[in-house]
Order: structure tokens, then C-alpha cells, then sequence
């Protein structure tokens, strides 16, 4: 595995390296659910083709009051995880090398930005869209893959690349999850043992709500979004007492508009915060219902999103 740190390595190395090109962006820490991105990326590319995995915790998506300082960093870790993974090449840039000191453009999405995530988060998406065409016009992927769990990003990342002309395919890849539902990120490491056993009950809810969806007669002007979200809020309160809700809400998968009527283009998502620790989570409510899985436990480990 080539790593690389500088821009002028990273384009003398993709100047060499076979196509197809498959990117998988992160801010390290790698997990099992990076892992399956890679994978996906390492099958798309095909054996002729190569993969890239970008390590960048990118300072302009954290807001002030956010974990930039303490987010993990274990460095050694992610390279070993990337060589094994089959890698061919690992850019780990300082941040001194994405951003001159007196950089001031910024790639900002306004429209599906804006609720959800960006309500809570503001500047976010603008943080995140930036480092991504950064990126883009750095490694020149064909191809680049982001999981589910951050349903919001990859929507945004689709308007960007859509709306910006990036000749780039953008691939979108099923949540990994612990065996109790809890969906997989690097923020997980922060859970003390009490939290952690209330972690998985975002995810509960969503299913709850969805099997209430699916399962349940709907009245003839269909399921309203208030009863479904209030199933998830007390399954929420019951399960994680600890637990602020940051948001619930019932959206147009398309638009990411608030619905006020559930149908099949419908998804769920919430953000709630455990102590210092924010999860996020969302369900489709078209994906199929797990017959064998009671009305408010937790879904297989991959669901289908
Ligand atoms: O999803 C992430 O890990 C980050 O938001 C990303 C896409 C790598 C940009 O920093």
C-alpha cells in the first residue's frame, strides 16, 4: 500500500495508479462499517481497478462547541486496517496541506442542508461539502463510497455532485450495525457502559415506527407522521431515559421535506444525545419489514436501506 501525505505525492501516485478509481473519504478511526466501504469499493473498482481511502479529520465540519479536539485519532490502527483491506493507496494529509491559512472559499448546498443535521449543526454541511470537492479535485475518483448511516451527507453529496458537473460516481452503502442495532461510528468509542446499553434504542424506535408503518391497517388517508413519531419519542424516553432528542422527523426521501403523511417514499431519522455523545440514525420506510423480528427489537445487522 502507497501512503501519501503531500498533494504533489498524491498526484504523482494517482497519476499511476490503474483505473478504475474507487474513493472511500474518512476522519479515520475505521471501523467495521469503513470497512464495508471499502470492500464495496474494492468490488466496483474490480481487481484491475484501485481503491483509495482518504484519513482526514476535516476541521471546517465541527462547530465550535464540537468534538474536533478529542476526536480519536489512532493513526497506527487505520493504517494497518487499510493495508489488510487491500488499499492501494492511503492519503493522510495534515490540515495545513487541505487548507492555506488564509483560505476563504467555501462549497455550500442550500437546500437539503438545511433541516435536520444542518438545523442543529450549522456550518456543517458547508465543512463537509468543501473537503469533499476538495477531495473530488484532488484524487479524481470514478467512483466515491459513503454509507447510509449519514443519510443527510449522502443526499448532499448527490445534489453537489449533480448540481457542480463532478464526473464522479456516487455510491451508497447499507449501515453496519452492532448485534444489538446500534448503528457503527467512530463516536461509539465516547459511550460509558450505562449510555451505551441506552445507545441502541434510536435505532428501536425507527424500527418500531416503521413496522407500525408496515404492518398496521393505515387509515384511509394513510399513517400520520405524528403517531409514528410519537411511538419513536416514548420508545426513545422509555429505553433511554438519559437521552435528549435532538430530532425525529418523518421526511421525503427525495427532498428531505417534513411529511406530514407517511407513503413509501418516507424516511425516518434522529439524532439524540447520550452525555457529551451524539447519534444518529434513519430507516426507510419502504425497506422490508424483518418477519422475524418483534414489533421494537432491533433489525438484522445489515438492514436494507
Ligand atoms: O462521513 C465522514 O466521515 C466525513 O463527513 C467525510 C465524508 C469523510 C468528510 O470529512
Amino acid at each position: 500500500m502507497l501512503t501519501c501525505s503531500t498533494v504533489d505525492d498524491l498526484r504523482d501516485h494517482r497519476r499511476r495508479l490503474p483505473g478504475p478509481v474507487a474513493l472511500v473519504p474518512t476522519m479515520g478511526a475505521l471501523h467495521a462499517g469503513h470497512l464495508a466501504l471499502i470492500d464495496a469499493a474494492r468490488r466496483h473498482a474490480g481487481p484491475a481497478g484501485s481503491v483509495v481511502v482518504s484519513l482526514f479529520v476535516n476541521p471546517t465540519q465541527f462547530g465550535p462547541n464540537e468534538d474536533l479536539s478529542r476526536y480519536p485519532r489512532p493513526f497506527d490502527q487505520d493504517l494497518a486496517a487499510c493495508r489488510k483491506a487491500g488499499v492501494d493507496l492511503l492519503f493522510a494529509p495534515a490540515t495545513e496541506t487541505i487548507y492555506a491559512p488564509d483560505h476563504s472559499t467555501t462549497v455550500r448546498e442550500t437546500g437539503l442542508s438545511r433541516g435536520l443535521c444542518g438545523a442543529s449543526r450549522p456550518g456543517h454541511f458547508d465543512g463537509v461539502c468543501t473537503i469533499v470537492l476538495k477531495l473530488f479535485n484532488l484524487v479524481q475518483p470514478d467512483l466515491v463510497v459513503f454509507g447510509h448511516k449519514d443519510y443527510q451527507q449522502l443526499a448532499v453529496i448527490r445534489r453537489l455532485v449533480r448540481d457542480l458537473n463532478v464526473p464522479v460516481e456516487v455510491l451508497g452503502i447499507d449501515t453496519v450495525r452492532e448485534p444489538d442495532g446500534l448503528a457503527l461510528s467512530s463516536r461509539n468509542a465516547y459511550l460509558d457502559p450505562g449510555q451505551r446499553r441506552q445507545a441502541p434504542a434510536l435505532r428501536r424506535a425507527l424500527v418500531a415506527a416503521r413496522d407500525r408503518f408496515l404492518t398496521q391497517p393505515a387509515p384511509p388517508c394513510g399513517h400520520a407522521a405524528a403517531g409514528l413519531l410519537q411511538l419513536a419519542t416514548d420508545l426513545i424516553r422509555r429505553h433511554a431515559p438519559d437521552a435528549a432528542i435532538e430530532y425525529l422527523e418523518l421526511v421525503d426521501r427525495d427532498t428531505l421535506q417534513p411529511q406530514t403523511r407517511a407513503d413509501r417514499s418516507s424516511v425516518l431519522l434522529g439524532a439524540i444525545r447520550l452525555g457529551q455523545t451524539r447519534l444518529i440514525d434513519n430507516l426507510e420506510l419502504a425497506a422490508t419489514a424483518d418477519p422475524a423480528a418483534p414489533a421494537n427489537l432491533p433489525s438484522p445487522v445489515h438492514e436494507a436501506v
